[in-house]
């Protein structure tokens, strides 16, 4: 091998492992979205988005195809997250019938939001 073939094969390497580098930190530069969960969470800042989303069509305002169980009402919805049952139905852990109904379960992110508000006393704040 000669000197000149020698630089140019040298060259193609650098930039192979160079370009390989690159996307191999592709996640780094373009991460997934991240879960915030370090705000406080809060019922009317986080949670009733959730519920407005993926469950009022069912639960909310006049629906009445959610099984007589109106979570647009605080004390029906704060009963269900004392008991358990609004995690069992969101984690669909067969404690009870999983939710959102005919539907892809919620995101992480969504379940760790129910979580922390709920673990903090489901209050209505
Ligand atoms: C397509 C309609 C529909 C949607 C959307 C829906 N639900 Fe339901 N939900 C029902 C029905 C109907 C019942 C009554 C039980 C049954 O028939 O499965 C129910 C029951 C429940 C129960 C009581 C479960 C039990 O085992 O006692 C909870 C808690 C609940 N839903 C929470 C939610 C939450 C939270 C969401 C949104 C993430 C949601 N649901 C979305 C229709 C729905």
């Amino acid at each position: 091998m000669n000197r000149i073939s020698f630089l140019v094969v040298g060259l193609c390497l650098t930039m192979l492992i160079a370009t390989g580098c690159y996307y191999d930190k592709a996640d780094i530069i373009y991460p997934a979205p991240v879960c915030d969960t370090s705000h406080a969470i809060t019922l009317s800042g986080d949670i009733n988005n959730i519920l407005s989303a993926n469950c009022y069509s069912c639960h909310g305002g006049t629906a009445d195809n959610g099984g007589g169980i109106p979570l647009d009402q605080y004390d029906v919805l704060k009963a269900y997250a004392d008991n358990g049952i609004l995690m069992s139905a969101i984690t669909h852990d067969g404690g009870a019938q999983n939710m959102p109904k005919d539907a892809p379960k919620l995101s992480d992110c969504d379940i760790a939001k129910f979580r922390i508000w709920i673990d903090s006393g489901a209050l209505d704040n």
